[in-house]
């Protein structure tokens, strides 16, 4: 019998204290965005991930790091969209969607090279695509596997989860039968929690794409193969149970999936955690392009020194950073064909990138304690002189923390390295954003940057 809320409901205190699998289970619409998932597809992988750890007798910390590493399986997510979308030509999003579709047989995957790479694109561009993904498959797709599974595991520690739970988000793409990548791992040696979430994953991706029973027919297809078979039979015991699938499709799954959470290994977040968690998708957000390192971090530092000259106080300070880390988090729902394109971009591409500034305002308005600072982040594009984006504020609504973070962004986009020119010097750099003090900048934020400059804050 699968488990469902008044068996495992644990909130007795009534307190009111954070509770991670609430705020990570937000975030992780933020992860589907990225992988082209449909909405909610980690919290549904989570909760059958959970409900067959659950009926494998998982208890206490054991099943809480199940429940975690099936939630955040694809936290390394953004940092191979990039090459994903360099390899194959074309949206991540899409490509990463429709390979999660394709049969487990080499000719579905070679079916699918010959149906997706380089749609829409130059024919010789395709062409050479192919040519390459022929000769090279092999070890782009290790590539590709081993920089989103070590990445993936490293951001689970940052978001101080156990070991368990990053070698369990490591070993998400190897098979039972070995064929798996990007160690080519077999049977036992696969972390239970990997291949408790690599079922889940295939368990949901079909269930949301073609309903229950293609999800069924793909587990038991894959049973063996891909999936561990024990696993699969539970799982199939499990879906005949009443009410299964019903509690899948339920819109308030996401609080029967908190409530699922072990009692007894119940995690709270304080504020000093809250900004580790800031601080962890700073990293996944960074990873989405190769060449933003570090960026999200640094805004969040130049912001909150600049907050700090105008004399904000710690409280406020601490919101701010966080906003200034998160402000870029629309960029996961951006296609990498766009947020990397070399040339310029056409309107329509540019109003995709420029989707991103709303979509940071969505995607934190819904994590419930980041929700007071969504418009905050997502403002970071508007101009004093209302020629900005979103929603073309002017200087009569545009917040100061908005205005701090903008001048923050643009100081740290031209002070780093990019492929197509050299980082400019902080000179050059406050030069040019005084061209736009009273049009895009406001001046305020602009002299207290100066003042942290000037005084080596941001050595
Ligand atoms: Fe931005
Ligand atoms: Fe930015």
């Amino acid at each position: 019998m699968y488990q469902s809320r008044q068996a495992f409901f644990n909130q007795t205190d009534g307190s009111e204290q954070l509770r991670l699998s609430e705020i990570l289970g937000a975030f992780s619409y933020a992860l589907d965005l990225t992988e082209g998932q449909p909405a909610g597809h980690s919290i549904r992988a989570c909760w059958i991930g959970t409900q067959i750890a659950m009926a494998l007798g998982l208890k206490g910390a054991a099943l809480r790091d199940v429940y975690y590493a099936v939630l955040l399986k694809d936290l390394g997510c953004s940092s191979n969209a990039a090459r994903v979308s360099e390899m194959f030509v074309g949206d991540d999003r899409k490509l990463k969607h429709d390979f999660k579709l394709i049969g487990p047989r080499p000719e579905d995957f070679g079916a699918f090279l010959g149906s997706a790479v380089g749609v829409g694109a130059d024919p010789e561009i395709r062409d050479q695509a192919l040519g390459n993904l022929a000769e090279n498959v092999g070890e782009i797709m290790t590539d590709i596997m081993a920089t989103r599974c070590s990445r993936g595991a490293d951001i689970a520690r940052r978001l101080r989860l156990s070991e368990d739970v990053a070698q369990a988000i490591a070993h998400l793409d190897e098979h039972w039968d070995g064929g798996g990548l990007p160690l080519g791992l077999s049977g036992a040696d696969i972390h239970l929690g990997g291949r408790i979430a690599l079922l889940a994953q295939v368990a949901d991706v079909f269930y949301s794409a073609r309903g229950k029973d293609a999800a069924l027919d793909e587990i038991r297809n894959r049973a063996g193969s891909w999936l561990d078979p024990q696993l699969c039979a539970l799982f199939e015991k499990l879906s005949e149970t009443s009410g299964f699938w019903e509690e899948l499709a339920l819109d308030d799954l996401p609080e029967q999936l908190w409530a699922l959470e072990p009692a007894e290994e119940y995690i709270n977040v304080d504020e000093d955690y809250l900004d580790d968690i800031c601080f962890a998708f700073g990293y996944v957000i960074d990873a989405k392009s190769p060449d933003t390192a570090g960026h999200s971090a640094r805004v969040g530092m130049i912001a909150d020194q600049i907050g700090e000259k105008l004399g904000m106080g710690a409280e406020s300070r601490r919101v701010l950073r966080r906003a200034a880390i998160l402000h870029d988090v629309g960029k996961l729902g951006v296609s990498s064909a766009i947020l990397e394109k070399p040339g310029k971009l056409d309107s329509q591409e540019w109003e995709t990138m420029r989707a991103h500034a709303a979509l940071t305002t969505n995607i934190l308005g819904q994590i419930g304690v980041m929700s007071g600072m969504a418009m905050i982040a997502g403002s970071h594009h508007e101009r004093l002189d209302g020629k900005g984006y979103p929603l073309g504020l002017d200087e009569r609504s545009i917040a100061m923390e908005s205005r701090i973070i903008t001048v923050a962004d643009i100081y740290d986009a031209l002070t780093a390295d990019r492929p197509y020119r050299a980082a400019m010097s902080s000179e050059k750099a406050m030069d040019i954003l005084q061209e736009e003090v009273g049009s895009a900048v406001d001046e305020q934020c602009f002299k207290a940057l100066q003042t942290v400059i000037e005084q080596g804050l941001l050595e």
